[in-house]
């Protein structure tokens, strides 16, 4: 390769000028540490697929991508040929761009295209709702911020968290109580959205046990971030006994403190939005707390579920979560503690 043209102007630079810094290196490493930091564990990442519906949109990202690759090596080669060796003597037969023109710049992209656009059929062909009744459903409601989660048939409901069998497609029936929302869960499955009104349809199929971050997807107001949720794949006996639980009366006090505790939740304010399974509590606008202990988070997302952060959920979770549908509420401070004891033995 010729390089003495770049050899000329380095030696041209006047002697003692101060180097400038390469944007390209620095730029290349940042690159670099970008991709290592979402190296390691199980990352809930589209390109990280642990079901067949995010394993085809893996595929065809991968397909996309080296196409991509290709082409921008394509181009570069030829800018380089143009630039490097055919500066300045080029001889055109007649005739010959206009053919080159057409067919690398409009026949082979054609041809990539229209093949690209074939794959993405075949794929939303498979990513179709299955029609097969008998496949274990489950119905999503999304609420401004949150995921009512409910099995037909079974008389309970949990909230941010769906337990699927491993290996099995689960049909997903999905609605929205208020605003657009959006389904998502990457290491499964794309995007579904959810419109007010309607009734949309999407299926889960994990092929490895283990607990799959979702997230809404659509932008739906300030806590729009804090509106995640989890996907349990777990082996059938496991979803089995997950869905008898659900049928049951939540678990009953044990302790003195748990008895206070629900005596309080039951004759206090609690009871008039939320849910426990078995006592007076049968409030429908929050979510349902009978299995509330086991929980992965407080809030979809907002903060782990322990009881620090349960005790100051409780009492003002307008500054956890600002704008939720939740007031702050005036517990006492000797109340306080037995209302913790008692929702985290909700397991
Ligand atoms: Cu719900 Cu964004």
């Amino acid at each position: 390769m010729d390089t003495t043209a770049g050899m000329t102007m380095s030696a041209a630079r006047p002697a003692g000028r101060r180097r400038q810094p390469r944007p390209l290196p620095v730029l290349a490493a940042l690159c670099g540490l970008a991709l290592l930091a979402g190296c390691g564990g199980d990352p809930p990442s589209v390109l990280n697929p642990a079901g067949t519906g995010a394993a085809r949109v893996a595929n065809l990202w991968w397909l996309l991508f080296w196409i991509s690759l290709a082409v921008v090596a394509e181009v570069m080669a030829l800018l380089i040929w143009a630039l490097v060796f055919r500066r300045g003597n080029v001889r055109v037969r007649h005739g010959q761009p206009l053919r080159f023109v057409a067919i690398a710049g409009a026949g082979l992209p054609f041809v990539i295209l229209v093949a690209v656009y074939g794959v993405g059929l075949r794929d939303l062909a498979a990513l179709a709702v299955d029609p097969d009744p008998d496949a274990p459903t489950v119905e999503v409601t999304g609420h401004k911020w949150w995921w009512e989660v409910r099995y037909p048939g079974a008389s309970g409901a949990t909230a941010n968290e769906i337990h699927i069998p491993v290996g099995e497609r689960v049909k997903v029936r999905l609605r929205t109580d208020d605003v657009l929302h959006s389904f998502w869960v990457p290491q499964l499955m794309p995007k579904t959205d959810l419109i007010a009104g309607e009734t949309r349809e999407t299926w889960l199929r994990a092929e490895r046990a283990g607990r799959y971050r979702g997230q809404c997807a659509e932008y739906c107001g300030t806590q729009h971030a804090h509106m995640a949720f989890l996907v349990v794949a777990e082996p059938r006996t496991d979803f089995d006994a997950w869905l008898t639980r659900l049928n049951a009366p939540a678990r009953q006090p044990r302790t003195e403190a748990e008895r206070r505790g629900q005596q309080a939740f039951v004759q206090g304010t609690c009871a008039a939005c939320h849910a426990v399974r078995g006592t007076g509590a049968q409030g429908q606008v929050g979510p349902d707390l009978s299995n509330v202990g086991s929980r992965w988070s407080l809030g979809a997302g907002a903060v782990p579920n322990d009881a620090g952060h349960l005790g100051g959920w409780i009492v003002n979770s307008q500054t956890v979560k600002p704008g939720n549908a939740m007031p702050p509420q005036p517990v006492g401070a000797a109340a306080l503690p037995d209302l913790i004891t008692y929702l985290r033995s909700l397991d």
